[in-house]
């Protein structure tokens, strides 16, 4: 019954977060660097306000462009971070960011518009776009650019292969590399010498250890943003993201979510305000904090146990590493470890096609104990 264009790749991470779910449950001790969501939950100021609104308001459907004053409050804090003009009007609530990019995809792309994306990056987009009949253009990446696309790979691509769109993730996922504000100003300048729109997604913006993150809308107004409230917000259930978008893309994009959402949910706006307070801001930074502690243990103890070659994260919650040393097929390695050691990490595979079998994803939402004793277990584990 399904359709050809319903043939996807499956989301590995998802598959072995159940794995751990269903290890747990049967009482399994299992140390989970899996997972892409922080373990904390909302800031108390967005519960406090929760639980008042949730008898307060009647909560039916928002405005279609989402709520006006979580509009208002995502286009101050915008620019007031960037130092830019955001108006509120280009601002459009969504379901979790996820529901932006299908938003966005549909108002920019045509069926077999080619769009380039980095290798390694975040599955979802590729899915999406194959669904969507889009034609993807890899844009490879390793140490010599930090993970990260430049502006000479997008020079570089054959006539054929001029893309529609561009795909960046700063910080990355799975590297959690930053791509530089003057690289990122060289990119948004040739997006838009070559009529390609830029899509920046800024999901893990906040979460920088100290090199300085720059939006694709200091450099260009054509470009299109996307945040959400799951990464350094810690909302990940409350399915709350937005878009930034120029003047002309506002009209389609909320014709196209009128049909496909009706609205992003209401008391997760509402709620959301508060995740932009400075009372919330204290909470999160302070996991930011806790992120980078782990970030540091990872970075003193793989390289103990023989496994010195990753990306090193700039920010944002993971860490990549290089396993190909230790296995040809990381999903079967990953199934080892989660079963022999009961230490849970994603799998390449879902973020790199190509060179994914040698490498895995760890999470740094865990506590810093956690992570030493992972790298003690995987050190005995080698060892043996
Ligand atoms: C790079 C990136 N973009 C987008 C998303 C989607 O997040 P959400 O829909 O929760 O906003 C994720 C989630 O892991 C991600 O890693």
């Amino acid at each position: 019954m399904a359709s050809q264009r319903s043939q996807v790749q499956p989301f590995r991470v998802m598959q072995m977060l159940d794995r751990v779910q269903r290890r747990r449950r049967a009482g399994r001790d299992t140390i989970m660097l899996c997972a892409g969501q922080p373990a904390t939950g909302a800031p108390s100021a967005v519960l406090d306000l929760a639980e008042r609104e949730l008898r307060a308001s009647p909560l039916g459907y928002t405005e279609v462009v989402g709520d006006r004053e979580l509009r208002e409050i995502v286009a101050g804090w915008h620019s007031s971070t960037y130092g830019v003009t955001t108006p509120a009007d280009n601002v459009i609530i969504t379901t979790g960011s996820s529901g932006g990019f299908v938003a966005a995809f549909l108002a920019v792309l045509d069926h077999g518009d080619t769009v380039a994306l980095s290798c390694p990056g975040y599955p979802a987009y590729r899915n999406i776009l194959e669904a969507f009949g889009a034609r993807i253009v890899d844009l490879v990446c390793d140490d010599s650019t930090r993970f990260q696309p430049t502006a000479a790979m997008l020079e570089a691509l054959p006539a054929a292969d001029k893309p529609r769109a561009v795909i960046i993730t700063s910080p990355g996922n799975p590297t959690g590399t930053i791509i530089d504000p003057s690289e990122l100003e060289r990119i948004a300048r040739w997006c838009d010498a070559n009529g390609a729109v830029l899509i920046s997604d800024e999901d893990y913006h906040g979460m920088s250890f100290g090199r300085e993150l720059a939006t694709a809308r200091q450099f260009s107004d054509r470009a299109v943003t996307v945040g959400t409230l799951s990464k350094y917000f810690s909302m990940t259930g409350w399915r709350v993201g937005w878009l930034i978008v120029p003047d002309e893309l506002v009209t389609p994009i909320e014709n196209l979510q009128a049909s496909l959402a009706l609205s992003p949910p209401a008391i997760s706006q509402v709620a959301g305000r508060a995740a932009f307070s400075e009372a919330a801001k204290a909470e999160l930074d302070g996991y930011v904090a806790d992120y980078r502690r782990v970030r540091d243990v990872l970075l003193e103890e793989l390289p103990k146990i023989g496994l010195g070659h990753f990306a090193e994260p700039d920010g944002g919650l993971y860490l990549w590493l290089d396993v190909s040393s230790v296995t040809d097929d990381s999903e079967a390695w990953c199934g080892k470890l989660v079963e022999e050691i009961g230490v849970a990490f994603a799998p390449g595979i879902d973020f790199d096609p190509v060179h994914g079998n040698g490498w895995v994803r760890l999470s740094l939402c865990v506590s810093p104990s956690d992570a030493r004793e992972a790298c003690r277990r995987l050190g005995e584990y080698l060892g043996r």
